[in-house]
């Protein structure tokens, strides 16, 4: 047993049925799991060997329930590299949602917009990622009965969940653009001349999240589609200041599309 089927095992006990589909929701994204029917509430704090979560916006705890349908398993509220967890915390809850059967991880996260064809509010369907976090979640002895040690990354956002979000987003008349999401390890915002930088690299947007959750799946297998909500445009685009409850208060206001757009993908997933 590692540490993630331990988990699994707990979990397992609490639930009244075996999880479909994982979500991970980010900064003001929580609302989401206030849709979720019959709703089984689990605090981080309260399983053993588990990460609390202190970043603002982030409930810390797991939300169970049916979502269009589905037996979904919730974060509500994630582990950032920059409040200090080592990335071995981070990649766990994705080694447990595939420990307990799940078949699927929607990723979502607040991000910068890099790219100026973007809008703040626009929603972007991540197609690929930059690791610019300088550290690797599988860094250390691998665990061979969780994954290869050297995972491949080809098709870490699975075509085939992209081709179902965008499909969703159609139907919903919901402009999805798509893009290159940038990892930065924060919780300093970028300077102008990064973003500069990491726009000539391929970025298209800038976050402080989902890569490592992202590199996880890959190793353990399990599919990922993951959006990010741009909640500003980022450092030196738009001749102001950034500022942390900008971010949540974009969250917020564009939160009812968002999830909208969210539970529609958890349907055909
Ligand atoms: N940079 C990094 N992370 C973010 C941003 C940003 O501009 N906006 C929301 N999360």
């Amino acid at each position: 047993m590692n540490q993630a089927t331990t988990i699994a095992a707990y979990l397992r006990e609490k639930l009244p049925f075996a999880p479909d589909i994982a979500l991970v929701l980010g900064s003001g994204l929580g609302g989401l799991a206030e849709q979720i029917e019959n709703a089984v509430i689990i605090p981080y704090r309260s399983v053993p060997g588990f990460p609390v979560s202190t970043a603002p916006g982030h409930a810390g705890q797991f939300v169970a329930g049916q979502l269009a349908g589905k037996n979904v398993l919730c974060m509500q509220g994630r582990f950032h590299y920059y409040e200090g967890h080592d990335m071995a915390a981070i990649a766990l809850p994705v080694r447990v949602f595939k420990a307990l059967g799940c078949r699927a991880l929607v990723l979502t996260n607040a991000a910068g917009g890099v790219n100026w064809d973007f809008n703040v509010g626009d929603i972007m369907l991540i197609t690929d990622h930059i690791n610019f976090m300088g550290a690797n979640p599988l860094r250390g002895t691998n665990d061979d009965s969780i994954g290869p040690r050297f995972c491949d990354m080809t098709h870490t956002y699975t075509p085939e969940l992209q081709e179902k979000a965008l499909a969703v987003a159609k139907k919903q008349n919901i402009l999805l653009q798509k893009g290159v999401y940038l990892g930065y390890m924060g919780p300093s915002f970028e300077t102008p001349a990064e973003i500069r930088a990491f726009r000539v690299l391929g970025a298209d947007a800038v976050g402080m999240s989902t890569v490592p959750e992202a590199i996880a799946a890959s190793h353990c297998g399990l599919p990922v589609v993951a959006l990010s909500l741009i909640t500003n445009m980022a450092a030196g685009m738009a001749g102001k200041r950034l500022d942390g409850a900008e971010v949540i208060e974009i969250a917020d206001r564009r939160g009812p599309v968002f999830q909208k757009l969210v539970k529609g993908i958890v349907e055909v997933l």
